[in-house]
């Protein structure tokens, strides 16, 4: 993978949530990369934090959440920095999300054609898009500047709410005295007043350092304007020309030249924005692109009218009228029954290698990841705790949580489970010590109590992080039965 192409940069991520009964840490420090035109499986259990990742990614957390470490680095641009308005830019744009319900990402009272074309139609002005590409860099930069600003400032105040939810907790264990009702609220007061402080002064050196971003981005506006006005000078010039030339060469065929007039005329329009036919034309190629049989009669009927399946279908024909570079997809095919999810997965697959898309494919099912992983993470408890590709995942895990998650596949023949997984996962407002896994794992060792693993480097792809690879750990190896049911449930399908 060295030699391919990074699309995304996911470093150090540390997502918490705030809730009633303290901090829950959904992610805990996770780090991965995605390269171009490659499938990503995160697999782990429920509540193991696949879908906060990825929605991390798209910058559609929830408002309790907290963004406590880390960085999502994009092209270069770190979408944890990036301002809103830049932000819906390359959601949607350039990163498109499929979820697993159909129906909640599509508008029940609208048809089908119209939510299509709605993209494309937002973006019909080719003259502001031509403007937008113009000033982008400069305006992304300055734009980064404020929000980096403004995310120190929230960092600021999240820790200060982090230590007032702490504080406050203390104050309902037992029965505080009065006394000491009196420190933490000044406690809090004080923790308070240093944070504003802090604001402060973080607003005022975002100001010294966007002023320059601010004023190149001015210029750059002036000479994007020239440019653009340039260039729908030169449209309308030509187009004035044509219009003479056919007047010229047709003057005696009036038939004639009215079809030659208004294919000019059309050529014009095309140059300067996106026309309604032009979406639906464009609409229905992408339609017929995932499948969906009489794309024409099916453009003008309602969601309801579709079964799961060609819902699905539609949910990405969406993602896909504005040309994605990477595609999230959350569970896609959960929802499905078997036959149509296995034609969802060939179709995302189809799609991925014509595009050349990179993929996230999330899933809680090992045999799903079998299917479409070039590589894998293994999540849990907020951490990816195994990470290599599809054959160091699947012919040479190392991790105890893997070899539960692959015994708990059914086997091909007789589709018996060899062993669901003993336990349930952590409760995440108290994450466990050491490995999250251990209370639940027949290799656990003193240590995995204790401190947590670092990810040990397995190979150049492949990495675990269980205390199991430490040189002076006892020999353990995944169950001899499981690695055999594996080696033959993956001769079925032909690898
Ligand atoms: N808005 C929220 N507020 C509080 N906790 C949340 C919120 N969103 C997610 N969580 C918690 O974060 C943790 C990770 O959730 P996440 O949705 O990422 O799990 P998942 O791996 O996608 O699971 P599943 O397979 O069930 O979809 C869970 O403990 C979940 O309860
Ligand atoms: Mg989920």
């Amino acid at each position: 993978m060295e030699n391919k192409e990074k699309i995304i940069e996911v470093k150090n991520l540390v997502i918490s949530f705030k809730t009633d009964h303290g901090i829950l840490h959904a992610v805990r420090d996770v780090s991965f990369d995605l390269y171009k035109g490659e499938t990503l499986c995160i697999v782990g259990e429920s509540g193991s934090g696949k879908s906060v990742t990825s929605k991390t990614i798209m910058g559609i957390l929830a408002a309790n959440a907290i963004v406590e470490n880390g960085s999502i680095f994009y092209r270069g641009e770190n979408l944890l920095e990036v301002a809103e308005e830049e932000f819906h830019k390359i959601r949607g744009h350039k990163i498109g999300m499929i979820f697993q319900d159909p129906l909640s990402s599509l508008n029940p009272i609208m048809r089908i054609g119209k939510q299509i074309t709605e993209a494309t139609l937002i973006n019909s002005n080719k003259l502001k898009l031509m403007y937008e590409d113009l000033i982008s860099e400069d305006l992304i930069a300055y734009k980064n500047r404020i929000a980096r600003g403004k995310i120190q400032e929230k960092a600021v105040m999240a820790e200060y709410e982090k230590t007032s939810v702490d504080l406050k907790n203390k104050n309902g264990e037992g029965a505080p005295t009065k006394e000491e009702i009196k420190q933490i609220k000044k406690q809090l007061k004080d923790e308070k007043a240093a944070a504003k402080k802090k604001t402060k002064e973080i607003k005022a050196e975002s100001k010294v350092e966007a002023t320059p971003l601010k004023e190149k981005l001015s210029v750059t506006k002036k000479e994007a304007k020239a440019k653009v006005a340039e260039y729908k000078k030169g449209v309308l010039k030509e187009y004035k020309e044509a219009v003479n030339k056919i007047n010229e060469e047709y003057k005696d065929r009036p038939e004639d030249r009215k079809q030659k007039l208004d294919e000019a005329k059309l050529t014009k329009v095309n140059k300067l924005k996106i026309t309604k036919a032009e979406a639906k034309r464009r609409a229905l190629e992408i339609m017929r692109e995932v499948g969906i049989p009489e794309p024409e009669k099916r453009y003008r009927q309602y969601p309801f009218e579709f079964s799961g399946g060609m819902r699905q279908r539609i949910v990405i024909a969406i993602a896909l009228t504005e040309t994605p570079e990477v595609l999230i997809c959350d569970e896609p095919t959960t929802a499905l029954d078997v036959t149509i999810q296995g034609q969802i997965l060939e179709l995302i697959k189809k799609i991925q290698k014509e595009r050349n898309l990179s993929v996230i494919f999330i899933t809680h099912d090992l045999g799903v990841v079998a299917n479409m992983a070039d590589r894998v993470a293994v999540m849990y408890a907020g951490k990816i705790v195994e990470y290599g590709t599809s054959e160091d995942v699947f012919f040479d895990p190392k991790h105890p949580y893997t070899w539960a998650l692959l015994s708990s596949i059914p086997d091909v023949d007789s589709k018996e489970k060899l062993d669901a997984i003993p336990g349930t996962p952590p409760n995440m407002i108290y994450p466990p010590k050491g490995d999250a896994f251990a209370a639940r794992s027949k290799y656990a060792m003193k240590i995995d109590y204790e401190e947590e693993p670092p990810l040990f480097k397995v190979s150049d792809t492949h990495y675990a992080a269980t205390w199991l690879l430490h040189p002076n750990a006892p020999k353990a190896e995944m169950p001899k039965i499981v690695s055999e049911r594996i080696k033959n449930s993956l001769r079925e399908k032909g690898e």
